[in-house]
């Protein structure tokens, strides 16, 4: 049994600008997320509160937060690393914050400059606080598929820090193939790992596209009644500190795919296409979503009435 309703957290604006080497305007980042919530996201990932030396795009992270007209039903998140990030996305009023651990210790080294065991010790305050001051925390689990510098990565090393990550009471635990090599037998096995610890409605998916499996992995995990995926806009993203590692899957595709199937979602289609067309438009390509570049060519061809007449 497919689930009926399917909620997508768009990263667009954060895991899609991050890897961005242009510096894309506060201001088009602002209209961005106007864009994704008129289409209907209700849980959108804005921006990170993170060294801006180490990822320059998110540097305007407080005036972008500041620069939204929010719509009281959308969930604004924001990503941190460590209490400093946590006091920026406090100051910024956001709703909900994202810690990040990596299964693979290289990962966690090269991406935060710290050891698996290090970040969860700063995680565990960020957590406290933002409890304490009445946030959701959202956690993701890079490389829980394979490390661009380790290599495989074992179901136990998942495992650890799932579990590290709930005992220092993570609300919800995000399954993230950072460099989209996973398969969908192996997404599955992942998967089942993981709800042996966390509820269904507490896990979700996470799928860079780098090998094109992202569409199969999130239908993988549909069969097994999983309902929460991070997609992003028009395909954008990738880890700076994931070479080679491409874009999220695409908002459009996954849209595509759960209405094909019946599943409920909340969005606007023709919305999405619209925003991912900005944001793609402002970097001077086409978006990375086959359905976007479909609707699109649709959109602009001679229809058979105009062709008749002509
Ligand atoms: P560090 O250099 O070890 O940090 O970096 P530090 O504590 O030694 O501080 C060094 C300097 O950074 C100090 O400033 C701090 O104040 C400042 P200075 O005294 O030199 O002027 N600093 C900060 N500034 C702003 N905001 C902060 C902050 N923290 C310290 N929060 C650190 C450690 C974690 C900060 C750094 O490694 C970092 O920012 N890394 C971020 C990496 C990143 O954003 N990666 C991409 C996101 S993760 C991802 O994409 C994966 C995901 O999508 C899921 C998936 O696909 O796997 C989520
Ligand atoms: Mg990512």
């Amino acid at each position: 049994m497919l689930p009926q309703h399917v909620t997508l957290v768009e990263v667009g604006p954060r895991d899609g600008l991050q890897n961005e080497a242009q510096t894309v305007s506060t201001a088009d980042k602002v209209e961005l997320v106007h864009r994704l919530q008129q289409a209907g996201l209700q849980q959108i990932e804005v921006t990170s509160f993170v060294s801006p030396k180490w990822v320059p795009q998110m540097g305007d992270n407080a005036q972008v937060m500041a620069g939204i007209q929010r719509q009281a039903s959308v969930r604004y998140s924001v990503l941190t690393p460590n209490m400093k990030g946590f006091e920026g996305a406090l100051a910024a009023k956001a709703d909900e914050v994202v810690i990040f651990a990596a299964a693979s210790e290289a990962f966690s080294q090269r991406n935060i400059n710290c050891s698996i065991a290090e970040s969860i010790e700063r995680f565990r305050p960020v957590v406290q606080a933002a409890h304490a001051h009445g946030l959701k925390v959202r956690s993701a689990v890079s490389c829980a598929l394979g490390c661009p510098y380790q290599g495989e990565v074992s179901l136990d090393q998942v495992d650890e820090v799932v579990q590290r990550l709930l005992d220092i009471g993570a609300d919800h635990i995000g399954i993230a193939d950072t460099i989209g090599v996973g398969t969908a037998g192996r997404v599955q096995t992942v998967m089942e790992l993981a709800l042996k610890r966390v509820p269904i409605a507490a896990l979700s998916g996470h799928f860079h596209d780098t090998y094109g499996q992202a569409l199969t992995n999130i239908h993988a995990c549909l069969q097994l009644g999983i309902h929460t995926f991070d997609s992003s806009i028009a395909g954008l993203g990738g880890c700076p500190y994931a070479k080679g590692a491409t874009g999220n899957v695409a908002t459009e595709d996954v849209v595509y795919l759960l209405h094909g199937l019946g599943i409920h979602t909340g969005l606007d289609l023709d919305l999405l296409v619209d925003a991912g067309a900005f944001i793609s438009n402002v970097l001077g390509r086409k978006p990375v979503s086959r359905v976007s570049n479909a609707l699109l060519a649709k959109r602009s061809a001679p229809t058979q009435a105009a062709q008749t007449a002509a």
